[in-house]
C-alpha cells in the first residue's frame, strides 16, 4: 500500500494509474477504521481496479463544543487494516495540507442540509460538502463510496456532485452492524459497557417502526410516538429526533402507505450521539 501526505505526490502516481487505464475507487473516512469501513472498501475493491482511501479528521465539520480534539485517532492501526484489506493507496493529509491560509472557499447544499442532521449541526454539512469536493477534485475518481449510515450525507454528496458537473459515480453501501444491531462507528468506543448495551435501543426503535408498518399502521405520527416512547424508555438515552421522511426530499411524510420512507434516528447515550436510519414500506411493497 502507498501512503501520501500531500497532494502533489497523489496526483502523481493516480496520473500513472490512469495511464495504465485504471479505474479508480475512493473512500473517504476520518479513519478509526471499523467494519463498516472496510465494508466500503471492500465494494471498491470489487467494482475499480484501484482502491484509494482518504484518511482526515475534517476540523470544519464539527461545531464549536463537538468531538473534534477527543474524535479517536489511531494511524498505524488504520494503515494496518486498510493495508490487509488490500487498499491501494492511503491518503493522510495534515489540516495544513488541505486547509493552507487563507483558504476561504465553500461549497453547500442548504435545503438537504436544512433538516434532520443539519438543523441540529449547524455548519457541519458544509464541512463534509467542502471536504468532500476537495477530495473528489484531488483524486478523481471514477466512483466514491459511502455509506447508508450516514444517509443525509450520502443524499447531500450525491446532489452537490450532480449540482457541479463533478464527474464520479457514487455508490452507497448499506451500514455494517454489531451481532446485537448496533450499527457500527468510531464513536461506539466512548460508549461504557452499560451505555453500550443500552446504545441498542436505535435498532430496537427501527425494528418497531418495520413491525408497526408491516403490520398495517400507516399514520407517521402514530409510529413516531411509539419510537419515542420506547427510546425513552431507555433511561441512558436521551432523544434528540425521531424522523419519518421522503428518502429523497427528506421532508416529513404524513402516510406511509404510499411508498418506502425514511426512519431516521438521532439519540445521545450519555454524552455520545448516536445516528442510524432504515428504510421502511407498507406490506406488499420491498424497502
Ligand atoms: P466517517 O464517519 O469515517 O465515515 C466514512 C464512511 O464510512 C462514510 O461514508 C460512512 O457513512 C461510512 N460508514 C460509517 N459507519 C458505517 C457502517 N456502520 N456501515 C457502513 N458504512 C459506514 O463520514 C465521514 O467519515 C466524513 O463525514 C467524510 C465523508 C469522510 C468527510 O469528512
Amino acid at each position: 500500500m502507498r501512503t501520501f501526505q500531500q497532494i502533489l505526490p497523489l496526483r502523481t502516481y493516480l496520473r500513472g494509474v490512469r495511464e495504465e487505464g485504471k479505474t479508480v475507487g475512493f473512500v473517504p473516512t476520518m479513519g478509526a477504521l471499523h467494519e463498516g469501513h472496510l465494508a466500503l472498501f471492500r465494494r471498491a475493491r470489487t467494482e475499480c481496479d484501484v482502491v484509494v482511501v482518504s484518511i482526515f479528521v475534517n476540523p470544519t465539520q464539527f461545531g464549536p463544543g463537538e468531538d473534534f480534539h477527543t474524535y479517536p485517532r489511531d494511524l498505524n492501526r488504520d494503515l494496518q487494516l486498510a493495508s490487509n484489506e488490500e487498499v491501494d493507496a492511503l491518503f493522510h493529509p495534515s489540516v495544513e495540507e488541505m486547509y493552507p491560509a487563507g483558504f476561504q472557499t465553500w461549497v453547500e447544499v442548504p435545503e438537504l442540509a436544512a433538516t434532520l442532521e443539519g438543523s441540529l449541526r449547524p455548519g457541519h454539512f458544509r464541512g463534509v460538502a467542502t471536504v468532500v469536493t476537495k477530495l473528489l477534485n484531488i483524486v478523481q475518481p471514477d466512483v466514491a463510496f459511502f455509506g447508508q449510515k450516514d444517509y443525509q450525507q450520502f443524499l447531500v454528496i450525491d446532489r452537490m456532485v450532480r449540482d457541479l458537473n463533478l464527474t464520479c459515480r457514487i455508490a452507497v453501501v448499506p451500514t455494517v452492524r454489531e451481532a446485537d444491531g448496533l450499527a457500527m462507528s468510531s464513536r461506539n468506543v466512548y460508549l461504557s459497557p452499560e451505555e453500550r448495551r443500552a446504545a441498542t435501543v436505535l435498532f430496537r426503535a427501527l425494528r418497531r417502526a418495520e413491525e408497526l408498518v408491516q403490520s398495517g399502521v400507516a399514520r407517521a405520527d402514530e409510529v413516531a410516538r411509539q419510537l419515542e416512547a420506547l427510546i425513552d424508555a431507555e433511561p441512558l438515552a436521551t432523544r434528540e429526533y425521531v424522523a419519518l421522511v421522503h428518502p429523497e426530499t427528506l421532508q416529513p411524510v404524513h402516510s406511509l402507505a404510499t411508498g418506502v420512507t425514511l426512519v431516521a434516528l438521532a439519540v445521545r447515550i450519555g454524552r455520545t450521539r448516536l445516528i442510524d436510519n432504515a428504510f421502511i414500506a407498507p406490506p406488499g411493497a420491498t424497502a
